[in-house]
């Protein structure tokens, strides 16, 4: 792929011509913003799970390694005078003015609507407010974050505020990593695990303040602790609810919790320039390099900020930059390029947020996750390029895809808003003027109407909420998307025939996975394999990043990874195997080298292994191994994964049993050229095509054992005679 030299002065050139920017004004689309530009997704996107942040492990005064007495003490004052400058930078938050109004206003009122800038102090403030004003001798602050990322990076940095350690008065919890102790007072978690309390604690009686933050992004999540939240301050009315957004629709909040009162936060935002291209641009990740790399060339200080929509992107950008700003010559200032997603390493996260050197500039490459969640100082320039990656689910058949989509208005302002947060701004939007005024949706479509909701509504049951169809949604999901979940628990044996939960599904709700690998690790028990199987779930769960394949040693790298294939076991034993082979090294980091194996997932696999185990014994399922057994091991991952199941077509496609469409075995995997007569498969990615991950052979004889209320003999006959059925193109 070729790339357009920024120094070229073509058109894409904003600055050499400025013409081919528009200000506000409406010009002629050429080209529809809306499919025709969605791009696929990416082949390392990973499917259900993403769950692969390191810890943050900050701390503001952590002298031990400071032998000489002096060093110590030098160190000491450092920090103190840090810690002063922190008290400062908090002073100067919008945010501080309000301090005791708001306080006044939670004191008066027990739910409370927050509206406040992204950037105001909400997150990071609020709580300790909370905290300073006495709250917390009564219980915990608990603050919600839609994202692991924000949720550990605010944590972090609020307990630099406080001067304290992080995991001590104040802590975050994360899917498979808590950061808390019994000091803990200020908690920051994600919206998903405030929701698991309940299953614990189903008046959060340890809470004295429930913050739902970031309220506007609407996540599944956020949207069912709206319904839970709600109830429980019925009957608790020493509860303090905050419902906290960066955006200022917030009258339909208020208006959910009985027109609770809206304390507005007035922001300081200076004003944003916005300009538009003038047509389409075709391939929007090259245009976003040149002008970022012309705004570093020709505009005054201020750093550069770019929403792209992956990793995978992010890190094809990072590398086409540092190869022209080579070219660029010795005279350009230093551009200082960061990165930020959320698998990012915590090491590298720290970076975005480390002040810009002076004479340099910075540009952050950021996902979503800069739109509101992170706020970075000394944006002066925002390049939005108009797309993110997005759920889609189509109830009919169940699956679920995640596509680049065109973003909304409203998350195009907050984008542009970015720029303006310490002086006037900038906002490059890769797309027209007509675009944006007629193509984007105002709002984006709340995940709970894009989703599947078999997690969450296993989660209801489990906390005694029957009647889902009359659950106090602030906005219902599509009835059809409600059935296909009860469905698909029913399939699984998680309810009966009245919806009601079962044993089964009882303990599958233990386990913060999704209900197919619950059911996985569930039916483990019968088929004596535990221990195998929640190998295979942690392994599972770290997606694709376990084998590294590095540009020059890609047939070794293949070898190795191909011993683990021995016999065509299929995907998932081989990644028993890895961790088995792992394990018997004890834990080696070098055997990881030779087997070009990343450290630092499997070590992230064995902390969710020995969650997994905590759990078992929490359901009482016995840790018994049986690693030799591969059909026991099968079965298992069968009884889980049952709707995923396939069956090989004569041109070497296959079939997908149930929803009848046509997929393929990822090439990466190890049953690619083996192409066994029927498979199970963990999940679909599309890319080029629709590609089954991680897949095992199977017998068609278990599909009717296990799951005899889902498939029928005739489902699973040998039909080659036969005709599939016809005509049913791929799920849109
Ligand atoms: O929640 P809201 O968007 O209103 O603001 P916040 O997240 O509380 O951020 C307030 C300020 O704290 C920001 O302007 C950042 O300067 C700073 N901050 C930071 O330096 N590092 C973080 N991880 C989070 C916030
Ligand atoms: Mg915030």
């Amino acid at each position: 792929q070729r790339y357009r030299d920024p120094t070229a002065g073509d058109k894409m050139n904003p600055f050499a011509e400025q013409e081919a920017w528009e200000d506000h004004q409406i010009g002629k689309a050429t080209l529809n913003f809306g499919s025709k530009n969605k791009k696929r997704m990416s082949d390392d996107y990973q499917f259900v799970f993403e769950d692969q942040i390191e810890f943050i492990k900050a701390s503001v005064m952590d002298g031990d390694k400071f032998a000489d007495e002096h060093a110590e003490l030098r160190e000491m004052s450092m920090a103190q005078s840090a810690f002063e400058k922190l008290q400062e930078e908090r002073k100067s938050l919008p945010m501080y003015r309000y301090r005791d109004e708001l306080l006044d206003a939670i004191e008066k009122y027990q739910v409370l609507v927050i509206v406040g800038e992204t950037g105001s102090g909400k997150t990071t403030q609020i709580p300790q407010y909370l905290h300073e004003a006495g709250y917390t001798k009564r219980g915990k602050v608990g603050c919600t974050q839609p994202r692991r990322v924000a949720a550990m990076s605010v944590a972090a940095r609020v307990s630099q505020e406080m001067g304290v350690k992080l995991g001590h008065e104040v802590g975050y919890s994360i899917r498979f990593e808590d950061c808390t102790s019994d000091k803990t007072v200020l908690k920051y978690m994600t919206d998903g695990m405030l929701l698991r309390e309940f299953l614990g604690e189903p008046d959060l009686a340890s809470y004295s303040v429930v913050m739902v933050d970031e309220a506007h992004e609407r996540t599944l999540s956020t949207d069912i602790l709206f319904g839970l939240v709600k109830d429980i301050a019925r009957f608790r009315p020493d509860l303090k609810l905050l419902i906290s957004s960066a955006t200022l629709d917030a009258e339909k909040f208020s208006d959910y919790f009985d027109s609770a009162p809206i304390f507005k936060i007035p922001g300081r935002r200076y004003p944003v320039e916005i300009h538009y291209t003038k047509a389409p641009e075709a391939d929007y990740l090259d245009a976003a390099i040149v002008t970022a790399l012309q705004i570093h060339v020709t505009q005054s200080p201020g750093d550069i900020l770019v929403f792209l929509t992956g990793q995978e992107e992010i890190e094809t950008a990072e590398e086409i930059m540092k190869h022209r700003i080579r070219g660029l010559g010795t005279k350009i200032a230093e551009l200082i390029i960061c990165p930020i997603y959320a698998n990012l390493p915590t090491e590298l996260q720290a970076k975005i947020f480390e002040p810009t050197p002076e004479g340099a500039r910075k540009v952050v490459l950021a996902t979503n996750i800069a739109e509101t969640s992170l706020t970075i100082d000394g944006i002066k320039y925002v390049i939005d390029p108009g797309f993110c990656k997005m759920k889609s689910y189509n109830p009919r058949t169940g699956m679920e895809s995640l596509l680049v989509t065109p973003i909304s208005k409203a998350s195009a302002n907050q984008r542009a808003g970015r720029s303006g947060r310490t002086g006037p701004g900038k906002c490059f939007r890769l797309y027209t003027a007509y675009n944006y005024y007629n193509d984007l949706d105002d709002n984006t479509v709340p995940e709970i109407q894009r989703t599947n909701l078999a997690n969450v509504v296993l989660m209801l049951k489990s906390l005694g909420i029957h009647d889902l169809l009359h659950f106090d949604f602030m906005d219902p999901p599509p009835s059809e998307a409600l059935l296909k979940a009860l469905e698909l628990l029913f399939a699984l044996s998680a309810l009966n025939k009245l919806g009601e939960l079962t044993k089964v599904g009882r303990r599958m709700a233990e386990f913060p996975l999704d209900p197919m690998l619950s059911k996985m690790i569930v039916a483990s028990e019968k088929y004596k394999c535990s221990d195998d199987i929640i190998s295979i779930a942690a392994m599972l769960n770290i997606g694709n990043s376990i084998f590294y394949r590095p540009k020059d040693k890609q047939v070794h790298a293949d070898n190795a990874r191909m011993n683990f294939h021995a016999g065509n076991v299929g995907d998932h034993i081989a990644l028993l195997k890895v961790y088995s082979s792992w394990k018997e090294t004890n834990y080696s980091t070098q055997w990881c080298y030779e087997n070009y194996i990343q450290v630092r997932s499997m070590k992230r696999a064995r902390d969710i292994r020995d969650q997994l185990e905590g759990l078992l014994e929490r359901v009482e399922i016995e840790l018994i191994s049986n690693p030799n057994d591969l059909e026991a091991i099968k079965k298992s991952i069968t009884s889980g994964f049952f709707p995923h199941s396939a069956r090989l077509q004569k041109n070497g496609s296959y079939r997908t049993v149930k929803h009848p469409q046509t997929v393929h075995i990822h090439p990466s995997s190890g049953l690619a050229q083996v192409l066994p007569r029927w498979v199970v498969y963990h999940e679909l990615v599309l890319t080029s095509k629709e590609y089954m991950r991680q897949v095992t052979e199977l017998k068609p004889e278990w599909l009717v054992e296990i799951a005899p209320h889902y498939y029928q003999l005739k489902d699973v006959e040998d039909s080659s005679t036969k005709k599939m059925p016809r005509g049913q193109g791929r799920a849109s």
